[in-house]
């Protein structure tokens, strides 16, 4: 009996415990109910009952040394597990961040507003789903006019007796908004991506940029509106730039006109961007129309305007080289990653 006592005590002794694993198959060895400890607890009876105490006493040191080495062990293996906190492999190649840029349409918007806000319009802005009536009826569009057709329109909803839902074809809607908004002085530009149902292609796509100003106030003529849009054109295009108006037709502007700068690519030499005309078209503009005025309720008598509205998206293909209109609302990242931030 004291030769298993002492085999085992040494059998303990050499045990390494360093894992988590470890430490169970030795409590499953030795300490548990039917432990190797357990089985000799069993044999004292067979122990001359003059040398029970003493060996019962072995027994119970052996037991304790047993219970001291898990306690040991555990508490090790936990303060371990704590420093260590968890695994970090230091090898691994570090985490990439990729950096935001501004879009290129933002890019260009971003200096017509600058421009425009530098001449003191405030930028005013309003939903891409709109009403019919503010759409087409406020802005003077008669009933029959064709730019109401399905075939320009993306309409929501288009019942018999109800205001028509659709995607905004232009930021005019804003603009009558403002006008109902606000008393004059009015000075506002309204950027804003607008909708037409229109055949895509490399040069037009259903959805693109526009930007539109108006201008309300006493005595406001077709001269300051002519300087207004040179004042732009010079700083958006540069000095040397010349304008043409070309007499046109909006139902919410009379007189009305188209303006044309000369072809920035050529120098208005002709290109094969201008088509040879030394000339791009850059917008649509006119003094504000008397029944637009008075579905606002603005007295055409006391006030007069005009207004402006230019399209975004092709001064951004010009200007960065691109030649395809889809790309620029496709958001490829190959695409987007050649305008770093
Ligand atoms: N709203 C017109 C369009 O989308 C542009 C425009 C605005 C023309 C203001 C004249 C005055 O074509």
């Amino acid at each position: 009996m004291e030769n298993s006592i002492r085999s085992l005590r040494e059998e303990i002794a050499a045990f390494r415990i360093g894992t988590a694993d470890e430490l169970e198959a030795f409590r499953l060895r030795f300490t548990v109910r039917k432990g190797l400890i357990a089985g000799l607890f069993a044999q004292l009876k067979s122990v001359d009952p003059a040398r029970r105490p003493e060996i019962g006493g072995q027994l119970n040191q052996l037991k304790a040394e047993a219970e001291s080495k898990i306690e040991e062990a555990s508490q090790a293996l936990v303060s371990e597990t704590k420093t260590a906190g968890p695994a970090i492999d230091l090898s691994l190649p570090g985490r990439r961040h990729f950096t935001g840029s501004e879009h290129p349409v933002q890019k260009v918007l971003g200096e017509m507003k600058q421009i425009f806000s530098d001449m003191g319009f405030t930028i005013a802005t309003g939903p891409e789903l709109e009403l019919g009536s503010y759409n087409f009826d406020m802005l003077n569009f008669p009933p029959d006019h064709p730019a109401r057709d399905m075939q320009d329109t993306f309409f929501v909803r288009h019942e018999e007796g109800e205001d028509d839902v659709l995607l905004r074809t232009h930021t005019s809607p804003v603009q009558v908004r403002v006008m109902l908004d606000r008393k004059p002085p009015i000075r506002v530009i309204c950027p804003g991506k607008v909708y037409r149902n229109e055949a895509i292609s490399a040069r037009s796509y259903c959805v693109f940029h526009q930007l539109e100003g108006l201008y309300i106030d006493k005595g406001v003529t077709f001269a300051d509106l002519k300087a207004t849009i040179y004042s732009f054109a010079r700083q958006m295009f540069g000095q040397d730039v010349k304008l043409r108006f070309r007499p046109s037709f909006f139902p919410f502007t009379e007189p009305s006109a188209e303006v044309d700068v000369t072809c920035y690519l050529c120098g208005g030499k002709g290109c094969r961007v201008c088509k040879k005309s030394g000339w791009l078209e850059i917008m649509g503009c006119g003094m504000v129309h008397p029944n637009v005025m008075r579905s606002a309720g603005i007295d055409p008598e006391e006030w007069s305007g005009y207004a402006f509205g230019m399209g975004v998206d092709r001064t951004v293909l010009l200007k960065y080289k691109i030649d395809d209109i889809r790309l620029l609302f496709e958001n490829d990242v190959r695409m987007l990653r050649q305008f770093p931030a």
